[in-house]
């Protein structure tokens, strides 16, 4: 593929269609919202709100808008390979208009993932609720493309060991991560943080793969395409982001210390041996496991990380495989110890501990 990492200037509807068919391996767009804001938005001590005002924002109409919407997107399904997908990022303005075209192209959406800002932009007229979300729509080329990539348990990994849920708690892009111009102002209204592109781009690609942008923006699409040892290709129409998006991507030397890990974390699971918890004293010597209630048996931990049944000794798992009479337990599920007034799963404990919380 020609342009491999690299920026291209120009409207992204007729740079797509340069692109060949089942050719990129996730695109993440983040498309104009058309918010149709009319007049300047001041706070009660009268400072202009720094919102998202941009000529790149305007639409005459609805229809229009949808026109727009109705080309990239079109162009973006066809180059998309099967095995690919897309994610489109929106806020209220748009992305009801965006799903309902994404679907009549024959898009399939697989998740619609809200991104909840922890520190939004609070509403300053006091007329409706603080808006904090945004919404993104995860989508395969279409209801028959079932193998798209998904690192599920890298995801997994990830969030500590817990499934993902399709809410993600980030908060704006603020402080060092965001562009600023020679003034001292933002450089872009718009400007995602990484930490959002960074879930998008674990989740549902792999190393090496060609990750597309067709609003590219400040290039955070590009920068953390790149600390994941990703390919990237940017779109975007106004010259003075793509000198700062170049520059920042060019900046990136150190790849993120994760991404081996992440990868390398595919489909494993941390090893934490029982006997290390009891070590840390996170579960204490002489502590009592309580089995699954129906074979209502339990076992005391001993220092050494053996549990002790009766006059028999052996690991969480052997005793657990023993109770149940059969070969072999999973002796994490098997069995149950008591905190905070109830009891719970020594999975939970290790995943405590995973997180660093206490015993
Ligand atoms: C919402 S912003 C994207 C911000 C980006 N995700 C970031 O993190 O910086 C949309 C961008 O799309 C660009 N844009 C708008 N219409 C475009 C078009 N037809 N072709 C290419 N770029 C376009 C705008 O200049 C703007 O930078």
């Amino acid at each position: 593929m020609k342009n491999l990492n690299t920026i291209i200037q120009g409207d992204c509807i007729a740079e797509l269609k340069n692109f060949p068919d089942d050719s990129i391996d996730l695109i993440f767009a983040d498309p104009p919202y058309n918010m149709q804001l009319e007049n300047a938005l001041y706070r009660p001590n009268n400072t202009k709100v720094d919102g998202v005002s941009d000529e790149w924002d305007k639409f005459p109409s609805f229809v229009e808008y949808d026109e727009f919407c109705a080309a990239w997107l079109f162009e973006c399904r066809r180059i998309l390979k099967g095995t690919g997908s897309i994610w489109v990022s929106g806020t209220y303005h748009n992305i009801f208009r965006i799903g309902a075209v994404m679907l009549d192209l024959g898009f399939w959406i697989l998740n619609d993932v809200i991104w909840h800002k922890t520190n939004p932009m609070p509403n300053f007229l006091g007329t409706r609720f603080t808006n904090a979300t945004e919404t993104l729509l995860w989508c395969s080329k279409g209801k028959n493309y079932k193998k798209y990539t998904f690192n599920y348990k890298m995801m997994k990994q990830y969030n500590a060991h817990k499934q993902m849920t399709s809410v993600w708690q980030i908060g704006l892009c603020i402080g060092a991560e965001r562009l600023k111009k020679a003034d001292g102002k933002k450089l872009h209204a718009a400007q995602k943080p990484e930490e959002l592109l960074k879930r998008i781009i674990l989740s549902t690609s792999a190393q090496g793969d060609l990750v597309l942008d067709p609003f590219f923006g400040t290039g955070t699409t590009g920068a953390v395409a790149k600390k994941l040892k990703r390919n990237f290709i940017g779109i975007e129409k106004d010259y003075k982001y793509i000198a700062f998006a170049k520059t920042r991507i060019d900046g990136i030397k150190d790849f993120l210390p994760e991404a081996e890990w992440l990868e390398e974390a595919k489909g494993k699971r941390v090893k934490v041996p029982f006997a290390l918890l009891v070590k840390e004293h996170f579960i204490d010597e002489g502590e009592t496991l309580y089995s699954l209630k129906r074979y209502n048996a339990t076992a005391f931990v001993c220092a050494d990380g053996q549990l002790r049944h009766g006059n028999r000794t052996g690991s969480i798992h052997k005793m657990g495989a023993f109770i149940q009479e059969t070969l072999s337990c999973n002796g994490w599920k098997f069995w149950y110890i008591a905190r905070g007034g109830g009891l719970i799963r020594l999975d939970d404990v290790r995943t405590e501990y995973l997180k660093g919380g206490s015993g």
